[in-house]
C-alpha cells in the first residue's frame, strides 16, 4: 500500500459503521484511521477522517445517512487525521453540533470553527442522544490533553480514540485476526510514538487508570487506529502498559527520509 485508502464502510459493533482508511507508515506499516458512525436516535458522527480522501469519504458517509440528520459530532480531538472533514460536513450537518471539551473548542476556533456550534463536554459527563446516554472518558494513552472518548452504556462499546491504536504490517478486519505478536509489537509501537509521556509515567499509578478502563468490561474496543477488538480487553492493557518499558520511539532523520523516498 503506496498511498492512503479507504476501504468499504462496515458494521463494527451494535448500530455502529465504520468508516475505515488505512494509512501507509513508511518503515513501519500501516496504520488504520477510523471515523464511526452511531446510529442512536440522535445519530453521532465519531471523528470526521482524513481530508486527503475528503471527497471519497464524504460519499461513503452521506450514503449511510442524509446529513441534515447528523445530531452531534464527536471530536475525540483536534488532531487532522481526526477533523480532516470537519468544516464540509458542518456545512452539510445543518443541525449538528461539536461534542467537544474546553480545549478542543479552543484549537478548533482557531480554525475558524464556529463556537456556536459547539457542545462542551467533559470526561465522568454524559450526553443523551435519545435512546441512550454516552460517557464520556480519558483514555489511557492520548496526544493531545482535549482527548475524549465515549462509552456507548447500551451496548458497551468503548471508543477510545488514539489509545489502544497498532502500526501493523497490512489490514485486517479486526484486532483478533492479527497475529498475537504482531498485534503486541504494533501496539507499542504505536504507544511509544503518540504517547511519549509513557516513559515517564508512574506504572502503578498507570495501572489504576488501566484498571478504571477495564471496569468498564467494554464488549467492543473501537480505537481510532486499530481494527474494531472484541475479547481483547485484557491483551490491549497489557500491551499499552508494556510501552512504559519499552524503548522511547526515535522517527527517521532527514537522510532516512531520503533513502525512503528514493526507494
Ligand atoms: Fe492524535
Ligand atoms: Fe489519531
Amino acid at each position: 500500500m503506496n498511498e492512503p485508502a479507504l476501504f468499504e464502510p462496515r458494521k463494527v459493533a451494535n448500530d455502529v459503521t465504520s468508516i475505515n482508511a488505512w494509512l501507509p507508515v513508511p518503515g513501519f506499516g500501516v496504520l488504520p484511521v477510523n471515523a464511526f458512525l452511531l446510529h442512536a436516535q440522535q445519530p453521532v458522527l465519531v471523528d470526521t477522517g482524513m481530508a486527503c480522501l475528503s471527497n471519497q469519504f464524504l460519499e461513503q458517509l452521506y450514503a449511510q445517512l442524509d446529513p441534515a440528520d447528523i445530531q452531534w459530532i464527536w471530536i475525540t480531538h483536534a488532531d487532522f487525521d481526526h477533523l480532516g472533514n470537519l468544516k464540509d460536513i458542518l456545512n452539510d450537518a445543518v443541525n449538528a453540533r461539536i461534542v467537544t471539551s474546553f480545549i478542543g473548542m479552543a484549537k478548533m476556533g482557531l480554525q475558524g470553527i464556529p463556537l456556536d456550534r459547539m457542545y462542551l463536554l467533559n470526561p465522568g459527563q454524559h450526553l443523551d442522544v435519545g435512546d441512550r446516554k454516552l460517557l464520556a472518558v480519558t483514555p489511557p494513552t492520548f496526544d493531545a490533553p482535549e482527548t475524549c472518548g465515549l462509552f456507548d452504556t447500551r451496548h458497551n462499546t468503548l471508543f477510545s480514540a488514539d489509545s489502544f491504536g497498532a502500526l501493523l504490517q497490512e489490514p485486517a478486519e479486526s484486532a483478533q485476526a492479527v497475529d498475537a505478536d504482531a498485534l503486541r509489537e504494533g501496539c507499542i509501537n504505536w504507544a511509544c510514538l503518540d504517547a511519549p509521556w509513557l516513559h515517564n509515567t508512574d506504572p502503578n499509578k498507570f495501572s489504576d487508570v488501566l484498571a478504571q478502563i477495564a471496569s468498564l468490561d467494554a464488549a467492543t474496543i473501537l480505537s481510532s487506529h486499530l481494527p474494531p477488538a472484541q475479547g481483547l480487553n485484557d491483551t490491549l492493557c497489557s500491551h499499552v502498559s508494556a510501552a512504559i518499558q519499552a524503548p522511547p520511539f526515535v522517527g527517521p532523520d532527514q537522510a532516512a527520509l531520503e533513502q525512503m523516498m528514493a526507494a
